[in-house]
This record gives structure tokens, C-alpha cells and sequence, in this order.
């Protein structure tokens, strides 16, 4: 069953509202005030909504976080089963420093349509086109390059490659530049990185590299309803993860997820700028409001847009 149209602007909202509560804290040097009150945020707001919802990818475990932890439930009790994935704060280095690029997300899939991910790295791969054996997790990325340039007809040095900059990236990055393909090394933020090469103006032809997982499932949820493709590879190179994977129900370390393993059927994703980045316009003050934008998909309508609202201050 689809998920009614009416929910779109009620997460749209709860999206808003948790970077509206990040706002006052922008360039303040304390990501982890800034990232508590866009979850303080986002919890009060989703308690409100009629729904049984329940997160799949939160803010850690019960023990470790006292709200928006994997498996509370949230909402009213009555309405639709959700499985919901946030990350109230992405980025925040971005938010504390006042940076390009800090975002306040969501996603909402129906019940058990959500991959519950563990608290992992995860190797990542996107492209636009939803074609299979293009471009794999297992190939080189040599063989990725060549492969993507054939597939669209261009010279590996007329394409555009996009992941985040740091050590563990050496060798990729160095092959990428013996290729004279062009990069774009990213601080941090690699759920706008994925969702970077869903649409042509934004002039990312591939997203690869290792990030985090739910960052990966968060992506992939928006990734979705553009039909591109995503892989995406846990990283599990310790037995407390290990251990973690197995009471999650992974037993395979090495298992490459496809995007329809990570989420199907219905979707909303809400991502709203906190500061400006290449996805979204950050939080502007004009005329005594606030203007905000959020880029949302829903899957079932083909929704995708950014949407701009405005807040009056109080
Ligand atoms: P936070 O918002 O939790 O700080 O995450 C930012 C981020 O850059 C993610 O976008 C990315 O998936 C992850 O950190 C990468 O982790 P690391 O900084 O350890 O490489």
C-alpha cells in the first residue's frame, strides 16, 4: 500500500523543524549541542503525527542514546506502520562551523520495506542509470571508470567523480587521477555526495568510497526514486560489530546490498539545508522570517523537488 500524499508535508515539516532547531546553534563549535537539538526536535514533532512508526536508523542504541535510538516507536499509536531512518544532523563539523552543507534528514519507508542497518562503515557506489554491471563494488575502480565512460559514450577525463577525502582513499583517489578523471573531494556529507549524481546539473557522474552505513541507507532511499543505482558493502572488520551484524540478522560479511535489498515499496526522503550545500540552500533570515529549503521524494507520485517554506520568527 502506498504512502498517503498527505504525509509528505507532515515530514517535510518535522524535516524543517529539526533544522530550524540546529539554526541558532550554526558556527557555535558545538556539534553536539547543534545535533541534540535537532533531535529533541525531531522526536517531540514525530510523537505528533498519526502514525505507528518505528526507527530502523537513529541516533545509536537504546544504551548509547536516549532518543531516536534503533527500534523506538514513534507517533500517535494510530495511522500507518513507518520504519524510519534519520539523521537530524548530517554533518555536523558543517553545523558547528558554519560550513557548505549541513542538512537535517529523513526517510520513511512502510513497515519491514527499510533495511535496518548496523552503526557501520559502509563501501558505497552510485551512479544515474539504474543499468546493472556498469559499474560494481567488485570491480576495480579502473574498470568502474572505463565502464561508466563507455557507457556514455566519453572519455574517462570528462567525468566526474565524487567522495570523501581521507586517507582510507588514497589508492582510489590516485587511480582516479591517473585516469584524468575529475574529482570532488568532499570534508564531509556523503549522504548530498551519493545524491549528487541524481540529476545532471550537479555534474557528478559517479559517488564511490567508504562512509557510513546509515548515511548509505539514507541515500539509497532518495537514490530510489530517481532509478539510479547504489551499492552498497558493510564494513564489519571488528567482533563487536560482527556481533551486532548477527543479532541484526546478518550472518554474511562480505554480502554486496543492491538499493531494491535496502529499501522497496513506498518512500518519503526530506532532506533540508541547514547551511548551504550543492543540494539545498541553507536557512537565509529575510523579512523578519526564515526561508528554508527541502528536497523531497515520494515514491509512489514520482515527487521530487525542492520545496522552499517560511517561518516566521517569534
Ligand atoms: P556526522 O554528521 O555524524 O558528523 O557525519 C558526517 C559524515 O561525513 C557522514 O556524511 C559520513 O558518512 C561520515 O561522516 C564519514 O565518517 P568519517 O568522518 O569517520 O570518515
Amino acid at each position: 500500500m502506498a504512502i498517503d500524499k498527505k504525509y509528505i508535508s507532515l515530514f517535510q515539516d518535522i524535516s524543517v523543524k529539526a533544522a530550524l532547531a540546529s539554526y541558532p546553534l550554526i558556527g557555535k563549535k558545538d556539534k553536539i549541542a547543534a545535533d541534540q537539538a535537532a533531535v529533541d526536535s525531531m522526536r517531540k514533532n514525530l510523537n505528533k503525527i498519526n502514525m505507528n512508526g518505528q526507527i530502523v536508523i537513529g541516533e545509536g542504541e537504546l544504551d548509547e542514546a536516549p532518543m531516536l535510538y534503533i527500534g523506538e516507536k514513534l507517533g500517535t499509536g494510530k495511522g500507518p506502520e513507518f520504519d524510519i531512518a534519520v539523521d537530524p544532523l548530517e554533518g555536523t563539523n558543517f553545523a558547528a562551523n558554519n560550513l557548505p552543507g549541513a542538512l537535517s534528514v529523513i526517510a520513511v519507508a512502510e513497515k519491514s520495506n527499510l533495511f535496518n542497518a548496523p552503526e557501520t562503515y559502509m563501501d558505497k557506489i552510485a551512479i544515474s542509470s539504474s543499468q546493472k554491471d556498469i559499474v560494481d563494488l567488485n570491480f576495480t575502480t579502473k574498470k568502474n571508470i572505463e565502464n561508466l565512460a563507455d557507457f556514455k559514450n566519453t572519455n574517462p577525463k570528462n567525468l566526474t567523480a565524487c567522495l570523501l577525502d581521507r586517507p582510507r582513499h588514497r589508492k582510489k583517489i590516485d587511480e582516479l587521477k591517473s585516469m584524468g578523471v575529475k574529482l570532488k573531494l568532499i570534508s564531509d556529507g556523503d549522504i548530498t555526495g551519493a545524491l549528487l549524481v541524481a540529476k545532471p546539473e550537479f555534474n557528478v557522474d559517479i559517488f564511490l568510497g567508504i562512509g557510513g552505513g546509515p548515511e548509505g541507507v539514507l541515500a539509497a532511499s532518495a537514490l530510489d526514486v530517481f532509478e539510479c543505482f547504489f551499492q552498497g558493502k558493510f564494513i564489519f572488520d571488528n567482533d563487536k560489530d560482527k556481533m551486532r551484524a548477527n543479532q541484526m540478522g546478518i550472518y554474511n560479511y562480505e554480502k554486496k546490498y543492491e538499493l531494491n535489498e535496502i529499501i522497496s515499496g513506498d518512500s518519503i526522503f526530506c532532506a533540508t539545508g541547514i547551511t548551504s550545500g550543492d543540494l539545498v540552500d541553507g536557512i537565509k533570515f529575510e523579512n523578519n522570517s526564515l526561508t528554508v529549503e527541502t528536497f523531497i521524494t515520494h515514491k509512489s507520485s514520482d515527487f521530487k523537488k525542492i520545496l522552499k517554506s517560511n517561518h516566521k520568527i517569534r
